[in-house]
């Protein structure tokens, strides 16, 4: 849920069909195995331009479904069943350009199967019972979308996408994968690898050494919800990669220098893992600019955690177990929003906000906080917005923010402000942009 609201950047390659049926052609019906369905597209356009249909037992004669000689594109779909995809099943379809599988309780794939297809751009075969990727079977494939999602692999031979110079997207994710060899992505062109939802509990160190950026935007790495206990920098070591998905492993742990070989992370998820403490020295000083910490049981932030974090926008540190606001956090920031709500704060200390950046935005609703020091925003020029609703406040003095320009308002609802204490104050406190709606009559 902390995830989608997060901003990966990342971008749509969509491509348009129109149909245009010039032709259409079903051979015979007496197997009923799979209708292999070969689609011509007109040439250098993504437009149908014929449909042949082939019902067979499939297998072998895949390649038969579409017409030998025809220079156009091709595309092969398959309803049905095929359950190994055989060294000559694409053989002689020249300018196959899409095979697109899914769910066809594909089990097996010879080596050879792709070798000659170097038009090839998209390879789907998600949703099938793939058990191992093996060495070779990939050699001088030049798709550009790779998707073996869903299936049940378990290994990936050393080796398997080596040398693969224009992925773009390779999709491994909800596979049955507990450990990643370093030679699996050596040399591989990339924007983004899923390996979410697996079993990934130990990657060798120079597992991601070697991958490449396909475009200026870096590559995204996607591993939420696998069973990684620790971040080795010696695994997380590439001068491309820009996003790091880690949310909803079982990292506990978080120690300097951790992301020191990632020079160009620009967002990373650390969500939904058991982190209790964040020292200084693991992300003070990076050029992060989204780091999501929330629902951890963080307790302890080193007062220099956050310092000079000069690309930071977003920090991420709601549903964990902070009981103290610590009035040294973010020196040195540029303009940010700060998500602390849900944690066990109390008190907002005396300067509590004077290295919060002028014109940020901080969330610290439900929360526990009674306390807030007459000279809590000392120091403090402007705020965008602060929410302080769902809190235990008892008592509000206005002059509490006298030199802080609110550019929107102060949230102070549902806390247990009384109304007699309001008093005539509650006009000054309307002007000065605080809302309370339900203060309590004793
Ligand atoms: C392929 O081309 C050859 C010669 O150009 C022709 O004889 C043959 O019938 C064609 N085959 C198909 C399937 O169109
Ligand atoms: C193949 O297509 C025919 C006609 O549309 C359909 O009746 C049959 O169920 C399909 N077979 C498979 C395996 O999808
Ligand atoms: C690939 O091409 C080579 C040379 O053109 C040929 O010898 C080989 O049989 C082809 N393999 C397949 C699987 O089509
Ligand atoms: C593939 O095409 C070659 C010539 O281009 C031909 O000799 C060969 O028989 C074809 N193979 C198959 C399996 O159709
Ligand atoms: C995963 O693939 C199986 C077929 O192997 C399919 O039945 C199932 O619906 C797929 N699951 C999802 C979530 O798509
Ligand atoms: C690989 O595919 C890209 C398009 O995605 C194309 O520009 C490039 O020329 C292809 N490379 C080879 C060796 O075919
Ligand atoms: C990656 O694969 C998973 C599982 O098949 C699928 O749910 C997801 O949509 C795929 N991602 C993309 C971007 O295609
Ligand atoms: C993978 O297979 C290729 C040949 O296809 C071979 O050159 C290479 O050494 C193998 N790599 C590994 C890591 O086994
Ligand atoms: C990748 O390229 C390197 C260097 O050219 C080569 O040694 C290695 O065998 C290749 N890997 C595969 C799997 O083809
Ligand atoms: C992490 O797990 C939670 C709870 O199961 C889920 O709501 C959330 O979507 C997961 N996050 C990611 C990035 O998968
Ligand atoms: C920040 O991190 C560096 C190491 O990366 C460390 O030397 C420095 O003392 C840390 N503390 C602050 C407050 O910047
Ligand atoms: C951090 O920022 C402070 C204040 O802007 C500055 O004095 C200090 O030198 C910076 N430290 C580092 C390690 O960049």
């Amino acid at each position: 849920m902390q995830y989608t609201s997060s901003k990966i950047v990342f971008i749509v390659r969509t491509l348009f069909f129109v149909l245009i049926f010039c032709d259409q052609h079903t051979a015979s019906e007496h197997v009923d195995s799979a209708n292999i369905t070969c689609d011509c597209l007109a040439h250098n356009l993504w437009i149908i331009k014929a449909t042949y249909t082939f019902t067979n037992v499939g297998e072998d004669k895949i390649k038969d479904s579409c017409p030998q000689n025809s220079t156009e594109k091709k595309r092969i779909s398959i309803e049905g069943t095929i359950r190994t995809l055989h060294e000559d099943s694409f053989k002689n379809i020249s300018n196959l350009v899409e095979v697109v599988l899914p769910n066809v309780g594909l089990k097996e794939i010879e080596s050879g199967t792709f070798r000659n297809l170097s038009n090839l751009r998209k390879l789907h075969l998600h949703d099938n019972n793939l058990h191992e990727l093996r060495n070779g079977t990939f050699v001088n494939l030049n798709a550009s979308s790779l998707q073996f999602g869903n299936n049940t692999i378990v290994s990936l031979e050393s080796g398997v996408f080596q040398n693969l110079s224009n992925v773009g997207e390779l999709n491994l994710s909800k596979n049955k994968i507990t450990e990643i060899r370093k030679g699996v992505f050596q040399n591989v062109y990339l924007w983004i690898l899923n390996l979410e939802k697996n079993a990934i509990s130990n990657l060798e160190p120079g597992t991601f050494a070697s991958m490449f950026a396909k475009d200026k935007f870096g590559i995204s790495l996607w591993l939420a919800n696998n069973n990684l206990e620790a971040i080795d920098s010696q695994v997380f070591n590439n001068n491309y990669i820009q996003g790091v998905g880690l949310a909803n492993n079982s990292i506990s742990v978080l120690r300097p220098g951790d992301f020191n070989n990632l020079p160009n992370l620009d967002s990373l998820h650390l969500s939904g893992n058991k982190i209790q403490e964040v020292p200084e020295g693991v992300f003070n000083g990076s050029r992060i600019r989204i780091l999501n910490l929330s629902c951890n049981k963080i307790s302890v932030i080193a007062a220099g955690a956050f310092n000079n974090m000069t690309s930071l926008s977003l920090i991420e540190i709601q549903h964990n177990k902070l009981k103290e606001w610590d009035s040294k956090w973010f020196l040195g920031l540029p303009k940010i929003i700060i998500d602390a709500s849900y944690n066990d704060i109390e008190t907002i200390p005396a300067q509590g906000f004077q290295n919060v950046p002028e014109g940020s935005l901080v969330e610290l609703d439900h929360n526990h906080i009674k306390n807030i020091s007459d000279i809590a925003f000392a120091g403090l020029a402007s705020l965008h917005y602060l929410n302080l609703s769902y809190n235990e406040i008892k008592e509000w003095k206005v002059d509490v923010l006298k030199n802080v320009v609110i550019e929107e308002f102060v949230d102070l609802r549902v806390n247990k402000i009384r109304c007699s204490d309001m008093g005539t104050d509650v006009p000054v406190l309307q002007t000065k942009g605080v809302l309370i709606e339900d203060c309590q009559v004793p």
